[in-house]
């Protein structure tokens, strides 16, 4: 049987500049170390500043070419790399599992999902259109210029996805700027590389030019001031922290920016919601993969009146997680960053100090962190507002739809909220009211599917992805103005 390593060998040693492979010695070589049982599962070369521009010549040279093949061709192209992930859903889902102790279902999940957003970006791109405006439409001007609006790429890209989504937050940016006719260089995350250069060389094996997708592996704290800041850069797409987010914006000058950062997703919960469904969605919102999800629902905002009998309910059904392997299938999982768990537990102590009630978990070994739920927080508490990416959820009791709008908006967060309730119209004046990206009625915060506009407000993030937005967004108007010089027909008739 094939192991993880076995997968990963091919592409641990070496590693490809403009295309070519090349040997990375000891002494560039990170380990890649997977936190289900602290074992080396691979390599990834760290880039040199050197071969960092070697990289960006290849994509600008490659741009042009890649750009002047027909969208038909890039489009089948994508929707071969579509059935090449797919087809190989196990057994990148199997590396993804151990690099990032992602449960062994979901990670094969997230390669097929990939699959299918790769392929309904191929289709989308192809209905694009552009737009024609004659001079006329606008005050005094007469009929004798025709606008040609039409959309065209913005050149090299740089995407970086986080640990949480290696393969489908990868995807999810490659996929819509490759269709657009732009080159993609990909810096994946330390934690997750390995995953990432598999998924690339299927996109090779297909036919993809490796010119035109190329991936720089190293660290983000080493190598990304260099890469967001370099010339060679028409687009950075970023999904990651809010502060890492904020650095690199600060850094990278005019260069459009598209960034899906941190979240604190509330989940309001008022007197007349059915209280079973809105426990298991919380719980499931809460705890799916160890709550390192950015939609993840990070506090919940319940009306005092109903708050004991949700509070029951939750807890009995975070009391039935599964917590452990990741290869069996375990909802909660050692945490990818040791200090996300501390961080957490932390965080839970201090408020428990300070008068919150632990309801549930609140232990940790190592990484692993017990589902925790902790009642009676208040807003002078730090986990109250702090996104912990960890499996915890406090509970913040409130008296009124107002006061859960006031504190839902209290946060530097704006990506999601969810409401329950069966006031519908209820829903409606809450959901217009909190300053977030989507207001989820009556379900748990998340970003599926993946065709929808998905974005977040304040610190989370800039721009709008999706399908259809990610395509906009690698994108710009370009217009062809037609001067007429022949007379207007109809007027001398
Ligand atoms: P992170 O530490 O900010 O890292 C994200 C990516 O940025 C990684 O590839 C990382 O590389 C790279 N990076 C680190 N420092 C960099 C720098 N100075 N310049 C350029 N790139 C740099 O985030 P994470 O821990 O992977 O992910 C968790 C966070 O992402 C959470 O806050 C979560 O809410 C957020 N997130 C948001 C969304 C969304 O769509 N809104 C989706 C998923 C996750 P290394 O791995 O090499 O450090
Ligand atoms: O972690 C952030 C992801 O974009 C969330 O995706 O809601 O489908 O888990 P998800």
């Amino acid at each position: 049987m094939m192991t993880v390593t076995d997968a990963t060998a091919g592409v641990t040693s070496r590693y490809r500049v403009a295309g070519g492979w090349r040997e990375s010695d000891d002494t560039r070589t990170l380990p890649v170390i997977s936190p289900v049982d602290e074992s080396t599962i691979g390599g990834v070369h760290e880039y040199t500043r050197d071969e960092i521009d070697e990289v960006f010549v290849a994509a600008h040279r490659a741009q042009p070419r890649w750009a002047a093949r027909p969208l038909t061709e890039r489009s089948e192209l994508l929707h071969r790399f579509a059935d090449r992930l797919a087809e190989n859903a196990d057994a990148i889902g199997d590396v993804l599992m151990m690099e990032v102790a992602k449960a062994g279902k979901d990670a094969r999940d997230e390669v097929v999902r990939s699959a299918d957003y790769v392929r309904h970006t191929a289709e989308d791109a192809k209905r694009i259109i552009g737009d024609t405006q004659f001079s006329d439409s606008f005050p005094g001007q007469a009929r004798n210029k025709l606008a040609v609006v039409h959309r065209v790429p913005l050149g090299t890209v740089l995407a970086i996805p986080p640990f949480n989504y290696p393969v489908n937050l990868a995807v999810s940016k490659i996929a819509p700027a490759l269709v657009t006719g732009n080159t993609v260089v990909l810096k994946p995350p330390s934690q997750g590389a390995l995953s990432a250069l598999l998924m690339c060389e299927l996109a090779y094996d297909v036919g993809v030019p490796p010119e035109v997708l190329q991936v720089v592996t190293g660290r983000g704290s080493r190598i990304g001031d260099y890469l967001v800041q370099h010339p060679g850069v028409d687009l950075i797409t970023f999904t990651g922290s809010s502060g890492t987010g904020a650095d690199l914006a600060r850094k990278a000058g005019m260069v459009p920016l598209l960034l899906e950062l941190g979240g604190k997703d509330p989940a309001i919960v008022l007197a007349d919601a059915d209280l079973d469904a809105a426990a298991s969605d919380i719980v499931s919102g809460a705890f799916s993969y160890s709550g390192q999800r950015c939609t993840a629902v990070k506090r919940v905002l319940v009306v005092d009146t109903v708050a004991d009998e949700l509070v029951a309910r939750i807890a009995e059904r975070t009391a039935k997680l599964s917590v452990g392997d990741p290869r069996e299938n375990a909802t909660i999982t050692p945490l990818v960053d040791p200090e996300a768990a501390t961080g957490a537990e932390r965080m839970v102590n201090e408020a428990v100090a300070a008068g919150a009630v632990l309801v549930h978990g609140g232990t940790r070994t190592g990484r692993l962190l017990q589902p925790t739920v902790v009642d009676h927080v208040t807003e002078a508490m730090e986990l109250a507002w702090v996104e912990p990416f960890a499996p915890v959820l406090p509970v913040l009791r409130i008296r009124s739809a107002a006061e859960a709008v006031r504190i839902g908006n209290r946060s530097e967060y704006g990506l999601q909220a969810a409401v329950f309730t069966r006031d519908i119209d209820m829903a409606i004046q809450i959901a217009a009211r909190l300053d977030v990206g989507t207001v989820q009625v009556n379900g748990r915060t998340a970003r599926g599917p993946d065709h929808f506009p998905f974005l977040g407000t304040k610190a989370s993030g800039m721009g709008t992805q999706g399908v259809r937005p990610s395509i906009e967004a690698m994108t710009r108007v370009k217009s062809l103005v037609v001067n007429l010089r022949a007379p207007d027909l109809g007027a001398s008739a």
